[in-house]
């Protein structure tokens, strides 16, 4: 964190102190287009209007920065599309902790155009080989990605994205074995079904078990980046009958690829934004939002979502999962497989 993050993170701290809502945490799509077509995903179905260019990304920071966030991640469609990425990059690594989201099929080729701006790599995979190149529509896209990712943890912390379908749900063990083997973690979000999208999202017993299963994992230290409290809660809400957990879609902001926030969250409106960042002032508008009903909403099980929602300095394992385990396991890039892998401070964006 330099020194511009440190103090708005305290100027952000005061004004949580007054009673404001502000968010934290920023996703930022770059594009809808894609080089691959997965059968869950409703973006690379949609047409881009004009993107952003550097100008006009500047302008969207310096608001997202007045606005409170601290942290920026950037994703799409493929976000390695962009040939003015490491542009971008570089002027969000001045502002922000920076993320990405990518499918990996270029990272080997154009990591090192970035690396040295990005704090957090995500690099998504939904199963072992041929599943995963089904899932995502393109042969050899398994084999793309895992280069990806071998030849980016030697430059920056790595972790895998998992999004979990009613067809992979037998691969999240050895996505787990995968992450292990190539000492990087591995995040898991379950899939919500977009109504432009394939109907995926998996469900009953099937689901129960693989979190149930995942979660005893995350206990016995397998390296899986979620918070324990992230099963916990979704098994829970989702089959336990145990109460919902609250919901606190104000810490998260979605910027779509032309610039326009999209409210309350990432799915109830399907991912449709109004009003561009620049058109409003983030904490007024984030004041004049009434919150309330998305507290018990419980509809999705997206990371960028939840796991900020989960945060709290009462609950000890939160707390070890979320601050302590990342200090104390600082990301080493570079470290040989089978080292344990890093742990990053937040959450990918997407979904
Ligand atoms: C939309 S993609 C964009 C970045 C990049 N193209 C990729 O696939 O990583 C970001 C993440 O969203 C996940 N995702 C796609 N469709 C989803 C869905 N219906 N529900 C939850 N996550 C989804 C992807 O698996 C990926 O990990
Ligand atoms: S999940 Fe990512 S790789 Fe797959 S189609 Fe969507 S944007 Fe493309
Ligand atoms: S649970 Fe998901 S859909 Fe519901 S308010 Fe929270 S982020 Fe939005």
């Amino acid at each position: 964190m330099n020194w511009p993050m440190l103090s708005r993170g305290f100027r952000r701290q005061f004004r949580l102190w007054r009673g404001e809502k502000l968010p934290l945490i920023a996703g930022h799509k770059l594009l809808y287009r894609c080089n691959l077509e997965c059968d869950m995903c409703p973006f690379w179905r949609r047409p881009d209007e004009e993107l952003l260019d550097l100008n006009a990304e500047r302008r969207l920071m310096a608001k997202l920065a007045d606005g409170g966030v601290l942290f920026l991640g950037f994703e799409g469609g493929e976000p390695l599309l962009r040939h003015d990425l490491p542009a971008i990059l570089g002027e969000a690594h001045e502002r922000f902790h920076t993320s990405l989201v990518t499918n990996g099929f270029l990272l080997a080729h154009r990591i090192g155009e970035f690396a040295r701006s990005l704090d957090f790599l995500f690099v998504s995979l939904d199963g072992i080989g041929e599943l995963h190149d089904r899932l995502r529509g393109i042969p050899g896209s398994f084999d793309r990605a895992v280069q990806g990712l071998r030849v980016a943890r030697e430059r920056l912390p790595v972790a895998i994205n998992s999004t979990l379908t009613r067809h992979n749900l037998h691969h999240a063990l050895p996505l787990v074995d995968l992450a292990r083997s190539l000492g990087v973690k591995v995040n898991f979000q379950v899939a919500f079904d977009y109504s432009t999208a394939g109907s995926l999202s998996p469900s009953g017993s099937a689901l129960r078990a693989t979190l149930t299963t995942l979660l005893e994992l995350k206990r016995q230290g397998a390296p899986i980046l979620n918070s324990q409290a992230y099963f916990v809660s979704v098994l829970r809400s989702w089959f336990g009958g145990g109460a919902p957990w609250e919901c606190k879609p104000w810490l998260t902001i979605n910027i779509d690829p032309s610039g326009r926030i999209v409210l309350p969250c990432y799915v109830l409106n399907e991912y449709g934004g109004k009003r561009t960042v620049w058109d409003c002032d983030i904490p007024s508008l984030w004041a004049s939002i009434d919150w309330e009903p998305y507290r018990s909403c419980n509809r999705c099980a997206l990371s960028c979502y939840l796991e900020p929602s989960l945060f709290s300095w009462t609950s000890s394992s939160v707390v070890r999962d979320r601050i302590l385990s990342p200090l104390l396991d600082r990301p080493t890039p570079g470290k040989p497989p089978g080292a344990p892998g890093p742990v990053p401070p937040r959450v990918p964006s997407g979904g």
